[in-house]
């Protein structure tokens, strides 16, 4: 994914380097912390390092993640600019309280929500997913949601809404990168319905059982593990039930680059790049890539939901 009129190679970021290369010991004792955090939090007494209670899932893969410092300074946020490390830089620009999501379109019970209010749709869970950039770089991240069709069930969809559209805020006077040009802001997504009301498909609140940092979406970011990253939409303020497919900021840019459904697809190359392999975020500066998996590991819960469909043409 590159900025039309940028050059595609990162430039005045650093190369990753040995600082990037964290022992896996690392990763694993934040999530002991966490296990023992939410132990004690039953107990009555939550330490300071656990602002969040939420249960494990079932949907967790037993990959390690990423640490929490690679999850947060190598980001794609492009409202604060199109290096990696500008979301780390300049996203505590942001104002996230107040925030409320506007749910509207084909729903029963349209509104403005609060975001605590949406917060207490279900049970915050924490998921472990893979995530696969576009762009060929993957991580594992420890998620902390609940199912967005919790939320759609919540508001009610009415019958002949097939599809989910998600906008970010627009706030150039907070986002740099809004005060330039390059992308018809805001940036907004879609999935189908039935994709929305997976289980797999989350509204995420935080990670490492930490709120969301502001580089990574806060106060809440849609995720949505089988497909390219970009899907997974930050910043949310709008959700709107629709009949038509709504447009999708990468597809309206560069259509033939980027497509709807953008499904992890190890044989179905982007134009300027294949999408067979993957390098780890952390793996290391020798570390070799690793296999892409169709829909990103996920195919037993979503290869369903593609039935019949050409997903060359689908992309
Ligand atoms: N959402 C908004 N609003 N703006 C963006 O630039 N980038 C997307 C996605 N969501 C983006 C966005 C892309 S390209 C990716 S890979 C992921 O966010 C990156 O998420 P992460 O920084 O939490 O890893």
């Amino acid at each position: 994914m590159s900025h039309p009129s940028t050059p595609t190679r990162r430039s005045g970021s650093r190369p990753l380097g040995w600082a990037d290369v964290t022992p896996r010991a690392a990763a694993l004792n934040r999530r002991e912390l966490i296990a023992g955090a939410a132990a004690l939090a039953a107990m009555g007494a939550a330490p300071a390092t656990a602002k969040i209670a939420a249960q494990p899932s079932a949907f967790s893969t037993d990959v390690p993640p990423n640490t929490f410092e690679e999850i947060t300074s190598y980001n794609n946020f492009y409202e604060f600019g199109w290096d990696k490390s500008d979301p780390a830089r300049h996203a505590h620009q942001l104002t996230t309280d107040p925030w409320a999501i506007e749910i509207g379109g084909m729903v029963e019970r349209p509104g403005s929500y609060d975001l605590a209010d949406i917060l207490a749709t279900a049970p915050l869970e924490e998921r472990i997913y893979r995530f696969r950039c576009v762009e060929a770089w993957s991580m594992v991240i420890p998620w902390i949601g609940f199912p967005l069709a919790a939320l759609i069930e919540r508001v009610g969809a009415q019958p002949g809404a097939k599809y989910v559209a998600f906008t970010t805020l627009l706030r150039p006077e907070e986002m740099p990168g809004q005060r330039a040009g390059g992308i018809d802001w805001p940036y907004v997504e879609g999935l189908r319905l039935d994709e929305a009301m997976n289980p797999l498909t989350i509204l995420a609140s935080g990670l490492y059982g930490e709120e969301m940092p502001k580089q990574n979406g806060a106060p809440i970011r849609l995720v949505v593990p089988w497909k390219y990253g970009f899907k997974s939409i930050k910043s949310v303020v709008k959700i709107t039930l629709t009949d038509k497919e709504p447009p999708t900021t990468w597809k309206s840019l560069q259509p033939r680059e980027y497509g709807f459904y953008a499904n992890v697809n190890p044989e179905v190359d982007h134009p300027r790049w294949s999408q067979a392999t993957e390098r780890k975020i952390g793996g290391g500066l020798f570390a070799a890539r690793e296999p892409t998996l169709m829909f990103n590991g996920y195919a037993e819960q979503v290869a369903g939901l593609y039935a019949g469909m050409d997903l060359r043409a689908n992309y």
